[in-house]
């Protein structure tokens, strides 16, 4: 509703996981580079951990769009499935026609699907997003479907994405088998306070906006010490901020402003903390 206000084309801070903001921070960068090495030397699983809101399913979205055409993949967004919901699921995202019946039916459907695209030169990536979720029996099986090989190299390359408590569930004793697997792992940071204000800027411009709002040095530094520069609490914040600013029709967006929307923001936060 603030848009036309500012001269916006869109809402700059939706809290969506659109990757047409990506915003290119060190550790997105460095997330990024260890996912292509991962699936690049067909590494069989790899490992993204952050904390909530860090930005790892925006980081999966532009990662899937970079890859090219020789990459098959498969983006699972939220596996809270029997075994067989997520097989099936996994055959359909890749595009496989009319799947079997049946684990072992699936099963069989993937590994053709495997070979051929192996056969074609081709390489095939599971992205796994909510990682976190997935019972020790799925991911049990999941170990399964990444052991098919040839002689040379892994078919498939699994990454498995998701909050920190995906680690405490790798570490799981029965689980100790796909945890030798994982050979590539990487922990997202929240945006380092250097880089604030810049991520702003950034996803402002992506939305079209030529200059005309000012996010003041202060009102910035309240917005890191509330975000500690998790990116979904910034854009929280900031969206607010514009919506307050619209409303008092200014385009200085001012440390007053974001405390009153902090303090918005703490009186619906329930138990105090977002
Ligand atoms: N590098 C980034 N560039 C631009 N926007 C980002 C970036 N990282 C995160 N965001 C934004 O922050 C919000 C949260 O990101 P996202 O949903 O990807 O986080 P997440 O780590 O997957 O969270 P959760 O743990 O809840 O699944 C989204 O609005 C997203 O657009
Ligand atoms: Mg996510």
């Amino acid at each position: 509703m603030y848009c036309e206000f500012y001269g916006l084309k869109e809402r700059p801070f939706n809290v969506t996981s659109d990757p047409a903001f990506f915003f290119l921070s060190n550790k997105h960068k460095e997330a990024l580079a260890h996912l292509h090495y991962g699936i690049s030397q067909r590494k069989g699983i790899i490992v993204l951990t952050g904390e909530i809101g860090t930005g790892k399913t925006t980081l999966c979205r532009f990662f899937l769009n970079e890859l090219s055409k020789n990459v098959k993949t498969a983006f699972i967004l939220n596996p809270r499935f029997s075994e067989i919901q997520l097989l099936e699921s996994i055959v359909a995202d890749f595009g496989i026609a009319t799947p079997n019946k049946g684990k072992l039916g699936l099963v069989k459907q993937l590994n053709g699907f495997l070979l051929n695209e192996s056969g074609s030169g081709n390489n095939v990536v599971l992205i796994i997003d909510e990682a976190q979720n997935l019972k020790p029996g799925l991911l049990e099986q999941i170990r399964l479907l990444s052991n098919i090989e040839t002689e040379k190299e892994k078919l498939l390359q699994v990454i498995l994405v998701g909050q920190p408590e995906l680690n405490a569930r790798l570490n799981l004793y029965e689980l100790r088998q796909l945890r030798q697997r994982i050979m590539v792992r990487y922990h997202i940071l929240p945006l380092e306070h250097r880089e604030i204000a810049n991520y702003i800027e950034h996803r402002l411009n992506i939305a079209g906006l030529a200059g005309g709002i000012d996010f003041t040095r202060e009102a910035i530094e309240a917005i890191a010490s509330f975000s500690s520069g998790t990116p979904r609490l910034i854009n929280m914040i900031c969206d607010r901020a514009l919506l307050a600013g619209f409303a008092a029709e200014t385009k200085k967006i001012d440390q007053n402003i974001i405390n009153k929307c902090l303090e918005e923001l703490e009186s619906y936060a329930v138990g105090g903390k977002i």
